[in-house]
């Protein structure tokens, strides 16, 4: 049967969701976002068609500087895998970012994900950096945490709001220490991982959401979902505290929950599984462009 790749359009968007429904154990979201992505400047929406001009699968691309692209939303129907449709896919949104200015192209696999992971060797991708998301409860839901007889230890740091000062020596620290190099440069937001640069710290800094706790620091937002925490700067032997002050900022904004992206280390993800999160663990696979 013969496919044909064109740009997705706003009445692709019933055959899309038909095969969407369960994608993942918790269902999927692209049928939700769509009608919002078609209209977003700097993207491209692809979708392979069958001979009658229906989708059987999509693609995305999203520039995240003028220089990075990111890619996510491969689908493709359960009955057309396997045939290398989300690499056809994923070759016409390269050529789209290439002429946009893209150098290198990014995505994120969550471990699990084997037949994703496949999907982007074969085009060319190679793992650059491990990340965990971590996600807990806070306040009243709050889950015992798992050693220590289930006690809290309490937190000896409190995170307090950092000003544009703070973003040069964040910046610093955290590109010298284990945490630069573990994300290679790379931080996330919602989802999207890029290169991080001082002036996004001068900007959290600028809305509020730097923190300072103790010899390090912290990126967190307080979104629909509960804390965002999409960058933090600490060491190991400060660790412990940096993840129990951050609870304890989520308690008291007055949230349910709190998500936090830390570059995998042994000893990050130790503490925070000792603090109750949840570890959800991702890679960020790159190419050059
Ligand atoms: C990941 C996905 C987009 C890959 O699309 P695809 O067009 O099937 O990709 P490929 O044909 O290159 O196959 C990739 C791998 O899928 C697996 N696969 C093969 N046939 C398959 C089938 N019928 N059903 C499921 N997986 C299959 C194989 O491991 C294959 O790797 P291999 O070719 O080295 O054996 C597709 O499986 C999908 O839509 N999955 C659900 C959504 C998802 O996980 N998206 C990625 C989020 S990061």
């Amino acid at each position: 049967m013969s496919l044909s790749i064109r740009r997705a359009r706003a009445d692709d968007r019933d055959a899309i969701a038909a095969f969407t429904v369960d994608t993942f154990s918790w269902g999927d979201y692209v049928a939700d976002e769509f009608a919002g992505w078609l209209d977003e400047p700097g993207t491209a929406m692809h979708v392979a068609t069958d001979d009658r001009d229906v989708p059987v699968a999509l693609g995305r691309a999203t520039m995240l500087s003028p220089t990075e692209v990111w890619f996510h939303a491969a689908r493709v129907r359960p009955d057309r895998r396997g045939r290398g449709i989300a690499g056809d896919l994923a070759l016409t949104l390269m050529d789209w970012a290439r002429d946009t200015g893209a150098l290198v192209g990014r995505l994120l696999i969550e471990d699990w994900n084997e037949a994703a992971a496949r999907h982007v060797a074969k085009i060319g991708f190679r793992p650059v950096a491990a990340f965990t998301l971590g996600v807990r409860a806070v306040g009243d839901a709050s889950p015992v945490p798992a050693g220590n007889g289930g006690k809290r230890a309490p937190a000896r740091l409190r995170a307090r709001p950092a000003g544009s000062a703070e973003a040069e020596p964040a910046y610093s620290s955290w590109s010298v220490g284990p945490l630069g190099r573990a994300s290679r440069g790379l931080f996330g937001v919602r989802w999207a991982f890029r290169r991080l640069s001082t002036s996004d710290l001068t900007e959290a800094a600028k809305h509020d959401t730097l923190w300072e706790i103790g010899a390090g620091w912290a990126v967190a937002t307080r979104g629909d979902s509960g804390l965002e925490v999409p960058w933090i700067e600490t060491r190991p032997e400060d660790a412990g505290d940096l993840v129990r002050a951050l609870i304890d900022l989520g308690s008291s904004v007055g949230v349910e929950s709190i998500r936090v992206w830390l570059p995998t280390t042994d000893w990050l993800v130790r503490e925070a599984r000792r603090e109750g999160f949840e570890i959800h663990p991702m890679t960020v696979h790159m190419r050059e462009l």
